[in-house]
């Protein structure tokens, strides 16, 4: 595997998953891991990210020099190019001319880490994506320099003996056009990575790693039905079967059929190997948000309620050796420490666990797997595609999709309309799908209907009517900071709506949600 060492850049996640894309696995490690770690993990490469400091200045993140000497080739990007120079007796100072963003480099085609690149053009030059405000003034003795901008006259420097190299661009980011082929280059040419990693081999391999750490020790898990904790338990149950626990609190707020779906690939009569305990909380939850309209305060019900029916069943389970969490790599970063710190997913509804619960250590089994991956990862080992390819859902669940007070009738006319709505979009996807051989442009990334607390009159049959208004909402979005609403077809609208008025009890009104976000959110409360 590659070593990637963290220096605190904003691409870092990017150069694990441009690794990864050559079927070469690699993790992420803090600069602060001590060289006896790295050493001891026989990596077969080492990648320096790029970080926001000067390398010069006293307290700014370093590494032992000795890491240059282990004969494993060391290639620094950015802020690592610079410190791998700078620790080896070059320069690197504040730069004349700052450069940022697409850059035209003039690259040497002899070099091992550009084979390949630039090779339509005479000149040998590539765009690059530049971002730096220092610059290597004079290379380490024994580099050469192999790449050169207008602005920058060591755009890479290399000591191929030694096998070092040192790009002060990105090429992790996909604006420098050949950086795959780069990366490529160093991690399978360069480094000798056979390129045989695939998810099969993170699932075999994390299997092992398990069974190594938690020997017969205990384990828990809180199963939320998700697709991280769906996968987590899957790698768990397949690596450890019955020391695996599982607590899955149904809370009452699931979308239509979703806690029995959970108990079919989970529960004793599923393919999985675990102790699985469903928690049927729904009365009680009920009960605590009767009369509860404000919706932070329905949140933290919500989530505090978790907290105690979790607590009350880890009582009964005893010490654990180990909590599990289905943290994964966006998470952490999320948290804004890269691969830095041992960060417990902060956002999740499960937040506060380590503190009531008995256990010695956390496992956290896809901690540096992106979405993607995981959901390749939940396939391979079997979990249903239904479950894989959920859309996100909120921890508070239908809580925060009923505006207002919140009660078993309402929760029942959200789950049937939501279950219609869901049905129609996903037909016409696939119609479409079927006629054009792709999904189309409308497809939205989550879609889910949500119940307005505004009752109006209408007419059915003969009769006059005083009922809830549904709310459709389905957005497009990347990555759900921002998005816009879908532009589902009309038709498809009004089917959805003659189907949820004529079968769902309790309705007699929808909406279609146009709000943007911002000023809107996706969710409504
Ligand atoms: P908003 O409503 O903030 O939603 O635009 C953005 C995305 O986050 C999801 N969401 C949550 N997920 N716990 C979660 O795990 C929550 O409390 C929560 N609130 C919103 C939402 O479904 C959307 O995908």
């Amino acid at each position: 595997k590659v070593i990637v060492i963290d220096f605190g850049g904003q691409y870092n996640q990017l150069v694990a998953r441009r690794v990864r894309e050559c079927n070469v696995y690699c993790e992420i490690y803090s600069y602060r891991t001590d060289i006896e770690q790295i050493k001891a993990m026989n990596p077969k490469g080492i990648i320096l990210t790029g970080g926001p400091n000067s390398c010069y200045e006293a307290d700014s993140p370093t590494y032992t020099k000795e890491l240059f000497e282990l004969g494993i080739p060391v290639l620094g990007l950015c802020y690592g190019a610079q410190l791998m120079n700078h620790i080896l007796g070059g320069k690197v100072e504040k730069a004349p001319v700052r450069e940022y963003g697409k850059t035209e480099v003039f690259v040497d085609k002899s070099s091992p880490l550009f084979e390949g690149v630039a090779t339509d053009s005479a000149e040998g030059s590539t765009i690059c994506w530049m971002s730096h405000f220092d610059y290597i003034s004079k290379p380490a003795p024994g580099f050469q320099v192999v790449a050169h901008t207008a602005d920058c006259p060591v755009a890479t420097d290399e000591n191929p003996e030694k096998k070092l190299y040192a790009i002060q661009f990105h090429p992790e980011v996909l604006h420098t056009v050949e950086g795959s082929r780069m990366l490529h280059n160093f991690v399978r040419n360069i480094c000798g990575c056979a390129g045989t990693w695939r998810m099969d081999s993170f699932v075999e391999h994390t299997i092992k790693e398990i069974r190594e750490k938690v020997g017969d020790g205990k384990v828990l898990l809180a199963l939320s039905g998700g697709v991280d904790s769906s996968v987590a338990a899957g790698l768990l149950s397949r690596a450890i079967g019955k020391q695996l626990t599982c607590v899955f609190v149904d809370h009452g707020l699931l979308r239509k059929n979703e806690g029995d779906e959970v108990e079919e690939v989970f529960g004793p009569n599923g393919q999985f190997d675990l102790n699985f305990i469903r928690v049927n909380a729904q009365e009680r939850y009920y009960g605590k948000l009767a009369g509860v309209t404000e919706p932070e305060k329905k949140r933290k019900i919500i989530g505090e309620e978790f907290i105690r029916v979790f607590e009350e069943e880890a009582k009964k389970i005893g010490a654990v050796d180990f909590l599990a969490q289905g943290t994964i790599y966006p998470d952490v970063v999320e948290s804004g420490l890269g691969g830095e710190s041992a960060v417990i997913k902060s956002h999740h509804n499960v937040g506060g666990l380590p503190d009531y619960v008995d256990f010695k250590e956390i496992i956290e089994p896809l901690r540096n797997l992106f979405k993607d991956e995981v959901r390749k990862a939940g396939l391979e080992l079997g979990i249903p595609e239904k479950l894989v390819f959920r859309q996100p859902f909120p921890g508070p669940g239908l809580g925060i999709r009923i505006i207002g007070e919140v009660t078993a009738e309402k929760v029942r006319i959200v789950q049937d309309a939501d279950y219609i709505y869901r049905e129609e979009v996903d037909a016409a996807v696939e119609e479409y799908r079927k006629e054009h051989g792709e999904a189309p442009e409308w497809m939205p990334n989550q879609y889910f209907a949500a119940l307005t607390n505004m009752r109006s009159v209408g007419v059915m049959g003969d009769e006059r009517t005083y009922d809830y208004a549904v709310a459709l909402r389905a957005v497009n979005t990347v990555d759900f900071m921002t998005a816009e609403a879908a532009n589902i077809p009309f038709e498809v609208l009004q089917k959805v709506m003659s189907r949820i008025i004529n079968e769902v009890k309790g309705v007699n009104r929808c909406f279609y949600d146009i709000t943007s976000k911002p000023p809107g959110t996706i969710e409504f409360e």
